[in-house]
């Protein structure tokens, strides 16, 4: 059904006067107006009871679907637009909360194809996303086929999208990327306002569950990666999937995995020494395996992945280890990547490729496997990759990630390429059915995937 853009459907005849003040002002873009009703903390995120409606999606929203042509008139409103946008961020304005259809700020201008907007928020949410790591690692996301979006997205949580990068501390000390201060100044009025709305606001009674949510403790990353390895695993029609109906793995990433292995390893160029984490199905493993590597280790921590590598019909277990050009060439290591990870250094084994996709872990996990151990696993020229699902369910927590992570990358050392790949949607459209048929989470949306291309810098 088609949304109802106009100022009558949005601001409602309920909506609490000190709301609809703002609403409205931020709806005209009158920044002066804005600014003078600003003072309190908080008052930049209200929202209409009703449709969940804040000042920001009405700054966006009143400037309607962008158009072909610009007028110098056009112009002069969308730098109105962008002064209310940018004040109401200043002060505290949720880059991410989201509205009854779901939609963020940011989605709301996507869809309305007002980009000048939509950067803003982008900018916004890198801003927001890197002082919550700094401060004490945000609630992170896993790779993309995520069980714990879900479970967290069944507490009674605010309203608003999280896209959660932890563990930052560095960022601050090493000053490369630090957020300068005005960005510290709106990212601590981030945060003062993120907190006035959890004790206060009332969420909206219609506004949908978000897909991602906000902080809980670092240590939930654990939990879910603990739960979900004692989990039960079912392999069926070209989808591994846990006893939550969380996809773990799903054929419909055979492109991609392809792609990966194109770019780690150039022209299937025989005897690379390569590093797999996360069999999953297999698939990535395959192509690998065709690519006649010289070295071939794969790391899987689930038992019954594990169990599964060894059953008559697999091409990979003990035979295929077996099959390696020494011993120790072909190797499923079993364990999880942390505790693996930390002997293969000891042995001094470097990789020419490296890729990471493992299920059920946050994205410190894997900030932290490129941070600490890339640089000991990867050989001076070596590529590695990792598959890119981070904020995969909406165009603005995806291009914030790809910055967030390209910041850390650098920080690292590396240099990321982004190759852009098509996404096939057929029969990914709609949650519950086609290839999502039993899966529990629609984790994938997007029509375009980034695919990583990291190499150290210099
Ligand atoms: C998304 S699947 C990988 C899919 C694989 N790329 C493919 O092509 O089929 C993720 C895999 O990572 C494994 N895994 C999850 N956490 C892990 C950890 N900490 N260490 C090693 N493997 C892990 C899971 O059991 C699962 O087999």
């Amino acid at each position: 059904m088609a949304i109802d853009d106009s100022i009558s459907a949005r601001i409602t005849s309920s909506c609490p006067q000190t709301t609809a003040e703002i609403l409205k002002a931020a709806w005209n873009h009158d920044v002066a107006q804005v600014s003078k009703l600003l003072d309190e903390p908080g008052k930049a995120s209200l929202q209409d009871p009703l449709t969940g409606e804040t000042p920001l999606h009405a700054a966006v929203r009143s400037c309607g679907p962008a158009g072909s042509s610009s007028s110098p008139e056009d112009e002069s409103a969308l730098e109105q637009a962008k002064a209310t946008v940018s004040e109401l961020l200043l002060w505290g304005g949720i880059w991410n909360d989201v509205d009854n259809h779901n939609e963020t700020p940011g989605c709301l201008a996507h869809r309305l194809g007002q980009i000048a907007l939509y950067n803003l928020f982008v900018e916004a949410g890198v801003r927001a996303e890197m002082l919550f790591g700094v401060l004490d690692g945000y609630e992170a996301l896993s790779s993309g086929s995520e069980a714990d979006d879900e479970d967290m997205a069944e507490a009674d949580e605010p309203a608003h999208v999280g896209v959660d990068i932890g563990g930052m501390t560095a960022e601050l000390e090493d000053g490369a990327d630090a957020p300068d201060l005005v960005a510290a100044n709106q990212l601590a009025a981030d945060f003062v306002a993120m907190d006035e709305e959890m004790e206060v606001q009332e969420q909206p009674q219609e506004v949908q569950e978000a897909s991602f949510v906000p902080p809980s403790s670092g240590a939930d990353g654990e939990v879910k990666s603990e739960r979900y390895l004692q989990s039960k695993l079912t392999y069926s029609d070209g989808k591994l999937v846990d006893d939550d109906g969380n996809g773990v793995m799903m054929a419909w990433e055979t492109d991609i995995m392809r792609r990966s292995v194109d770019v780690l390893v150039p022209e299937n160029a025989p005897g690379k020494r390569i590093l797999n984490i996360g069999f999953g199905m297999g698939i990535i493993d395959s192509m690998f395996a065709e690519t006649k590597p010289a070295r071939h280790h794969v790391i899987e921590a689930h038992e019954e992945v594990l169990a599964h590598l060894e059953e008559p019909d697999s091409k990979f277990g003990t035979k295929w280890e077996a099959s390696g050009p020494e011993e120790g060439a072909y190797k499923i290591h079993q364990g999880r990547w942390q505790d693996v990870v930390p002997t293969l250094l000891e042995k001094g084994e470097v990789y020419d490729a490296v890729y990471f996709d493992t299920f059920g872990e946050d994205y410190s996990q894997l900030k932290m496997f490129f941070t600490e151990y890339i640089p000991g696993l990867l050989e001076s020229d070596g590529v590695f990759g990792f598959f890119n699902g981070l904020g995969a369910d909406r165009p603005i927590c995806y291009d914030v990630y790809t910055r967030v992570v390209e910041m850390h990358l650098s920080d690292a050392g590396m240099d990321v390429e982004w190759k852009e790949i098509d996404v096939d949607l057929k029969g990914l459209e709609e949650a519950g059915k086609g290839e999502w048929e039993g899966v529990k989470r629609r984790y994938w949306t997007l029509d375009k995937y980034r695919l990583p291309v990291c190499t150290f810098l210099g």
